[in-house]
Order: C-alpha cells, then sequence, then structure tokens
C-alpha cells in the first residue's frame, strides 16, 4: 500500500521520502513504480515528462531519520499495534512538533494508536483502499485524541491529491469494512447451510443487484484469509455483537489455504484450464438470495446513519467509491422500501431465533 500512497501524492506535486525497514522491499516497490509509470505513459494516460517528474519526487531511504523533515507522515506497514506504535515512538522523536502523523490501518483504533503518543494531537487515521492510486476513496478518521482541526485539514489535502475523502467515526472497520461485512457474512451463511451454490449466489446479485462482482468473486480476489481476518477483528472489537459473527466455512478455507486467486483456489479453481462452473439458474431463489443480502446490507447502513459513523452523503459514498457498490445504501433502501427491508430481516429472525438479524431501531423510522 505504501507506495501506491506515495505515487499519489507525488502525482499532485509533493516531494515523498519513501521508508521500509527492510531496504530491499524499498528497491523492490521503487521498480514496481517505474513499472506502473511506464505503463501509464504506454497507455498515455501521462506523458513521459510527468512520469519523470513523478518518479523524481519519490526519494527512497535508508533511515527513519530522513524523514525528518516531512509535514506529514502515513504510516502503512504491518498491521501490528505493537510495530506501528514503536515506529510512532521513534518518529515522534525524528519530526518536528508540527509533523502530522496518519495511519492506513484497516482494523485497529485510531484512539489507541494515538494514545501512545506524546502528542496524540497530530494523530490521524488516513485509510486509502487497495490499489491506492485508482480506489479514490479515502476515509480520514479522528480519534478521540485527534485534534478537532486536524480532519478537516486532511479532508481537504485529499481532495487535493484527486481522492474522494469521507469523515468517519473510529469504530470497528470504519465505515467501509464495517457496512460491508454482512455482503460476505450473509453469503457465506447461504452456502455453509446448502441453500444455495457460490456461483448462484454470485448470480444472483450481478443480476438482480447490478454489483460488478459476487461476494464469493471478490473473497477470491481480496484474499480469503485477509477477508476472514477483518472479518474477525471486527466482531472481537464489537465485543463479539452476533451480527458480525465469521464463518467456519471461511475457516476452514483459510485453514486449508484455499485464499482465492493468490493460491489458485478458493472458491473457484484458478488453475489452468480449469473452467468457472455454471450457476443453475432460479428465479425464486435468487431473489430469495438478493433479498436476504441486501436487507442485511441496508440494515447495517441505517445503523451506521444511526449512531453517526458518518454523515448520510458520507456513508453513501463511500460504499460507492470504497466498494464500487452500484447504489449508495441509504437511497437503495429507499427504492426498495425500507419496510420490504424489515420485513425481510423480521422473517429471517422468526426463522434462526438469532440476534445476528435484529434490525436497526432506526429501520421502521425511515
Ligand atoms: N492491502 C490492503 O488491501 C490494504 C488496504 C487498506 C489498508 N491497508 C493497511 O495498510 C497497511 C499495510 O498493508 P500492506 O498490505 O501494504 O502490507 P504489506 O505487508 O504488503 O507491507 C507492509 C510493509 O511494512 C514493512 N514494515 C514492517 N515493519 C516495519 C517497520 N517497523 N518499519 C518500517 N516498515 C516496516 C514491511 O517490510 C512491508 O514492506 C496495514 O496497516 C494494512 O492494514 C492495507
Amino acid at each position: 500500500m505504501g507506495i501506491g500512497i506515495a505515487q499519489v501524492a507525488a502525482t499532485s506535486g509533493c516531494e515523498v521520502f519513501l521508508y521500509d525497514a527492510n531496504a530491499a522491499q524499498t528497491e523492490k516497490s521503487v521498480l514496481n513504480l517505474q513499472k506502473t509509470l511506464d505503463k501509464l505513459v504506454g497507455k498515455e494516460k501521462i506523458s513521459l515528462e510527468k512520469s519523470e517528474e513523478i518518479f523524481k519526487r519519490i526519494k527512497a531511504c535508508s533511515n527513519l531519520s530522513d524523514l525528518k523533515d516531512c509535514d506529514l507522515v502515513i504510516e502503512a506497514i504491518i498491521e501490528n499495534k505493537e510495530i506501528k506504535t514503536g515506529v510512532f515512538k521513534k518518529l515522534e522523536d525524528i519530526v518536528s512538533e508540527d509533523c502530522v502523523i496518519g495511519s492506513n490501518t484497516s482494523s485497529i483504533s485510531i484512539t489507541s494508536l494515538s494514545a501512545e503518543l506524546t502528542k496524540p494531537e497530530r494523530f490521524i487515521g488516513i485509510h486509502f483502499f487497495n490499489p491506492a492510486p485508482l480506489m479514490p476513496l479515502v476515509e480520514v478518521i479522528p480519534g478521540l485524541l485527534t485534534d478537532k482541526n486536524l480532519p478537516r485539514q486532511i479532508y481537504d489535502l485529499m481532495g487535493e491529491w484527486g481522492k474522494i475523502p469521507v469523515i468517519a467515526k473510529d469504530v470497528p472497520g470504519f465505515i467501509v469494512n464495517r457496512i460491508a461485512r454482512p455482503f460476505y457474512g450473509e453469503a457465506l451463511r447461504i452456502v455453509e447451510e446448502n441453500i444455495a451454490t457460490p456461483e448462484q449466489v454470485d448470480d444472483a446479485v450481478k443480476t438482480l443487484g447490478n454489483f460488478k462482482m459476487g461476494p464469493f468473486e471478490l473473497m477470491d480476489l481480496i484474499g480469503i484469509d485477509i477477508n476472514f481476518s477483518v472479518t474477525k477483528t471486527v466482531y472481537q472489537d464489537y465485543f463479539y455483537d452476533p451480527k458480525y459473527k465469521p464463518s467456519l466455512l471461511q475457516q476452514r478455507m483459510s485453514e486449508a489455504k484455499f485464499l482465492g486467486r493468490k493460491t489458485g483456489k478458493g472458491f473457484y479453481d484458478y488453475s489452468e484450464g480449469a473452467e468457472k462452473p455454471f450457476p443453475e439458474k432460479d428465479e425464486e431463489l435468487y431473489e430469495t438470495i438478493f433479498q436476504r443480502i441486501i436487507s442485511m446490507l441496508i440494515n447495517e447502513a441505517v445503523e451506521a446513519k444511526r449512531l453517526g459513523i458518518a454523515s448520510d452523503e458520507d456513508l453513501e459514498l463511500a460504499i460507492q467509491k470504497g466498494v464500487n457498490y452500484p447504489k449508495g445504501l441509504l437511497a437503495w433502501g429507499k427504492e426498495i422500501g425500507f419496510d420490504k427491508i424489515s420485513e425481510t430481516l423480521q422473517n429471517l429472525y422468526e426463522e434462526y431465533q438469532e440476534e445476528r438479524y435484529r434490525q436497526s431501531p432506526l429501520l421502521k423510522k425511515m
């Protein structure tokens, strides 16, 4: 992620200092960036001159102390709280008093990271989506100790960098990784209970919901282990709220190293010559699958609205620009009818007698 963020900053004219504890990784990242820029020139997306300018603005560093003159440091190292805070402590001794420190963490509480700093008010979450140069969304996340003016400054900066920023509360999963959980979770449950096959679920949400990819295709792309790890973190950090309970099927897939495209096998087989199974179309089943998944997603968006995790506008933007959903979920709920969403969830609740299907108290008032 680091080199992608560096590319974004350098493209908008910033001088960037790139540091990785593993020098070989820095070298590899810089080489990859050169290849990316060459491709952009080849496709006439940028001029040769522009690509040289971008490349020159990124300086590979061998010491953390080379970051001493930076106004903003965006950390995108391994997702481990102790290692991250160790780096922040060293950084605070290196950078100026006014330097802002941001973290690209996907799942660690911003408040908990900032609390380890001498100057926690300078710390903020700046969460890019992968690949950072292509995905427009950036979640800007102030923690409880962040200076009140900082979110706006970072929001404006991200706009200058050509991104679509949204401001999110410091809650597990922030906006996107929280609201999108049922897209995977409900799909996994449908397959786990032999209600439908992965290809039927994917086909149902693509044909009835116009999603670009189905949940199983997307999990295979993201990496089943990565997706599982985000789900587990959100579940634990919400104090084991049954809504976010991870799936055993996903755990077994991870254990078997069926991790998706990267290992050649996930919910689908990516080995050479393997053919994707053709879904057995079933109108009634497809409608059930789609209503179940979309109702869970809309309920999650309504609950995020109720809790003020972001403004309505940012909730809608985040889901469209962070995970490419075809519509904002609040608008989608209005279109389907919130009473219908409520009825679907009520039926699921009665069938399963599980809190997983509890409705947001706001749903009935929408
Ligand atoms: N990959 C994604 O899709 C994605 C999306 C959004 C956010 N993030 C977040 O971005 C961060 C990085 O993710 P990634 O996928 O690029 O990870 P990665 O494992 O590919 O890269 C992490 C890099 O950090 C370096 N590193 C480890 N310890 C270090 C230290 N002490 N000092 C300096 N460098 C150190 C490693 O050498 C490695 O090159 C994580 O916090 C992750 O949660 C990742």
